[in-house]
């Protein structure tokens, strides 16, 4: 399992995910949707757990991701995800099982990245396909690091000093993560200024009312 911080740098359109394997998959997306030349890619966000998605946000960054790289971090421990785009947090998913969701805990993740074809669905909802006579696609990373406990044949990297145990001060400041208010701050104006889509005000896909998670303090 893997708790802890992603970071890594991107040029093209490509994917980051965190992901356990069968039916009841966890699953932690960070996706660049591609455009036509000229206009916004799309960060595109996503949390399975036990199989269950459909909590997608998307965001138009403040910056163009095609000219430059720049950070993009998932922290992911036992209480929340944080996703981030620099240094700046534009998205929290809470652990609240206490109200009955589901949280992405009880599972090893593997990190992949890829580039795939998504024209099905993802540029302007599909309506702009892929021009394949720009292939090969390439998408290039930098300075990836993952801070994390690794399971490998049965055992915890951190087994010496549980995660949970006091004397890991690495991962009690992993445990203790949250938002000060200046980053809370940050992430609301991301929200306001640069969210474009929020499953949670989806009201033609949830016409009985958003998930649950929606309507409690989740930010
Ligand atoms: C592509 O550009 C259009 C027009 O600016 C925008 O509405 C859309 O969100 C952009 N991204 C995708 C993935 O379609
Ligand atoms: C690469 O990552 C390290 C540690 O995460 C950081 O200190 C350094 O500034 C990064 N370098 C670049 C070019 O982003």
């Amino acid at each position: 399992m893997i708790h802890g911080f992603l970071g890594f740098l991107i040029q093209c359109f490509s994917l980051l995910q965190l992901s356990s394997k069968g039916a009841n998959w966890d699953e932690i997306d960070f996706e660049f949707l591609g455009n036509v030349t000229g206009e916004p890619y799309t960060l595109h966000t996503n949390v399975f757990s036990q199989g269950n998605g459909d909590r997608e946000r998307q965001f138009h960054l403040w910056f163009d991701p095609t000219t430059d790289f720049h950070t993009y971090s998932i922290l992911w421990n036992p209480k929340r995800v944080i996703f981030y785009a620099d240094d700046v947090p534009i998205r929290e998913f809470k652990n609240l099982e206490y109200i009955g969701i589901p949280f992405p805990k009880n599972q090893p993740m593997r990190i992949y990245s890829s580039l795939w074809n998504a024209d099905s669905w993802a540029t302007q909802g599909g309506r702009i396909k892929i021009d394949w006579k720009y292939a090969p696609f390439t998408a290039s990373y930098s300075n990836f690091t993952a801070d994390a406990c690794i399971w490998a044949f049965g055992a915890s990297s951190c087994d010496t000093n549980s995660p949970y145990s006091n004397s890991n001060s690495k991962t009690k400041v992993w445990l203790r993560h949250e938002l000060d208010i200046a980053k809370k701050r940050k992430m609301r104006w991301v929200e306001k200024n640069h969210m474009v889509y929020d499953y949670c005000k989806d009201h033609k896909r949830f016409p009985h009312g958003p998930p649950l998670e929606c309507s409690v303090d989740n930010n």
